[in-house]
């Protein structure tokens, strides 16, 4: 298990004991009655920065909740009111933000590489969060999404996880099959058309389908992904009409998969293109549990990294 991290910015930052012990600190978190929550102001005095360059309304909010449950101030940067506005560059901006007294550090980019890059260069004691760069990395998704299987599928060896969408372009999808992969799940199905679909993998238990009722037969967790329009070259978009015919998830498609499976979707949801509203807000969807168990992961997450920065208090 891994004592001391001090930033987290891709899954493979962790390895599975560290992980499945985040797992039961959100478990814990969730379950705590009033008192306890009261008694563990447990990042009392310590600062979070949300620094977000890409829209967000799940990862940001939660972080924020996350901080202040934590007992922790937050402050949300706003870029357009900064003096990045006046060519000051990120790294500047974090290390005034730290002369500050932040501490934390939850940074969304456009650019693939930018968040590591800063992270790398912060002192001891500072701890950076990578909420989604580019098409690389999204942690602390990855890590609610693992949360929210274990709470209806505990074993996680049992598991055949299809994941249907854009995955090519996904930092959510990159970061849940490294998840996925570290728990040691039974097979990953990647579904989709050619365009859309990654690199093959060098593991055995990953598998492409492009036809989706092949992909679903027998999964027991159905991960949806939307289009990332905004990763995409204009003249290479998808027709969504026609994405929605061939790979939209509809009750006869679900049917294919296990007849208990859960329905995924890390949001934002665009109904009608990637999933039906029927099965958005059907029985078999826990798409609202993953956003609450958000908080609390990252809950958990705030904790693990607060532990290194003592160390240096
Ligand atoms: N899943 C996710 O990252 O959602 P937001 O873009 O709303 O943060």
């Amino acid at each position: 298990m891994i004592e001391h991290i001090q930033h987290l910015l891709q899954i493979t930052d962790l390895d599975q004991a560290t992980i499945m012990q985040l797992l039961a600190r959100a478990d814990a978190i969730i379950h705590a009655d009033q008192h306890d929550r009261e008694q563990q102001q447990l990042l009392a005095g310590k600062t979070l920065a949300n620094l977000f360059f890409e829209p967000s309304t799940r990862t940001r909010v939660s972080f924020e909740l996350a901080a202040k449950r934590l007992g922790a101030e937050v402050i949300n940067f706003d870029e357009q009111q900064s003096s990045m506005r006046k060519d000051e560059a990120l790294l500047d901006t974090m290390l005034s933000l730290q002369a500050m007294q932040c501490q934390f550090f939850v940074l969304r980019h456009s650019e693939n590489s930018i968040v590591t890059t800063v992270a790398r260069q912060m002192p001891p004691g500072i701890a950076v969060i990578n909420a989604g760069d580019g098409t690389h990395a999204h942690p602390s998704q990855a890590l609610l999404d693992l949360f929210t299987i274990q709470q209806h599928k505990p074993d996680f060896s049992a598991l055949t996880v299809a994941i249907i969408g854009d995955i090519k372009h996904s930092r959510v999808a990159n970061s849940q099959i490294a998840a996925l992969q570290m728990v040691g799940v039974k097979a990953i199905r990647l579904i989709g058309p050619a365009e859309l679909l990654p690199e093959p993998y060098a593991d055995p238990r990953i598998q492409f389908a492009h036809d989706i009722r092949h992909g679903l037969q027998d999964a027991d967790v159905v991960i949806i992904l939307r289009v990332q329009k905004e990763r995409i070259a204009a003249e290479q978009q998808p027709d969504l009409d026609a994405y929605y015919h061939d790979y939209g998830l509809t009750r006869d498609r679900l049917a294919c998969a296990s007849a208990d499976a859960i329905v995924m979707h890390p949001g934002p949801v665009n109904r009608g293109i990637e999933i039906d509203a029927s099965i958005c807000d059907g029985p078999q969807s826990v798409i609202r549990q993953q956003v609450r168990n958000g908080v609390a992961v990252r809950m958990a997450i705030l904790l693990l990294l607060a532990k290194n920065m003592d160390a240096y208090s």
